[in-house]
């Protein structure tokens, strides 16, 4: 690892009781000063989450993980940019299965975790410049533990890992702040990793691509994280995360 020291991670945690959003914290602290080591802040509850496309996040008091890790010394490097968010999504997925070793996560691209078909966690990254230029990479990721009640319009659609889990959370969160900083400072990628747990493969599924919508089947997770779908017509089609606004599995 570059010029930092692992054990350093558990001084560089900061713990709200109640916040807007870290995601928003992370950038508001980036704008009055530069970072030097990863940052990690944690919140107990968040009363703005959001995640990609301006969605919300429910972020409830004490039964979810809510934080933002903030990596300084973002280098744009083009095929690190295009997988990353593949790969972090496996580097949690791992660590959830050490800690739930009879749940069987799934990422449906490019990374929500679900499980039985239900959202359980979400991942947004930001690259955010400091004042002097330089970039950051926040990485802000919500797991619903064992949240038991979600909002009308996520009941069908999230659940809480385990509702009546006793995991320890900040055992959790140190593994995967851990997992991910290793990740942010090697050269590793996880794409086989991340296709055994697609949840889309080989299913139909309805991209949105702005207000157009389109039925295809998921075909391939390419070498560089872009999508290849057949549509009905039995043409592929390939996709970048940054064109497709939602992936919806289709129940049929
Ligand atoms: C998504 O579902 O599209 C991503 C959700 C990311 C939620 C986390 S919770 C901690 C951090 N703060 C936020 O406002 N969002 C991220």
């Amino acid at each position: 690892m570059d010029s930092y020291n692992r054990n350093k991670i558990t001084n560089n945690i900061h713990y709200f009781k109640r916040i807007d959003s870290t995601q928003e914290l992370a950038k508001r602290i980036l704008k009055k000063k530069s970072l030097k080591t990863p940052l990690t802040l944690v919140a107990d509850e968040q009363t703005k989450g959001h995640g990609r496309h301006g969605r919300d996040f429910y972020s409830p008091p004490t039964t979810g993980l809510y934080f933002s890790i903030i990596l300084p010394n973002w280098k744009k490097n083009l095929s690190k940019n295009e997988l990353l968010t593949i790969d972090i999504a496996v580097v949690i997925s791992k660590v959830l299965e050490n800690f739930f070793p009879d749940k069987s996560f799934k990422l449906k691209w490019v990374n929500d975790i679900y499980l039985k078909g239900f959202k359980v966690a979400g991942i947004i990254t930001d690259v955010y410049p400091n004042s002097n230029g330089s970039l950051n990479l926040i990485i802000g990721v919500g797991i619903n533990l064992s949240t038991a009640q979600f909002p009308n319009y996520l009941s069908y659609k999230a659940i809480g890992i385990n509702t009546k889990s006793t995991v320890d959370q900040n055992k959790l969160l140190i593994q995967i702040i851990k997992k991910i900083i290793k990740y942010y400072y090697s050269k590793k990628h996880f794409l086989n990793d991340y296709r055994k747990r697609s949840l889309i493969l080989g299913k139909n599924i309805t991209i949105q691509l702005g207000n157009k919508t389109i039925e295809s089947i998921a075909q391939k997770i390419e070498n560089n994280g872009y999508l290849t779908v057949k549509e009905k017509n039995g043409n592929l089609k390939t996709f970048s995360a940054g064109e497709i606004i939602r992936v919806r599995l289709n129940k049929h």
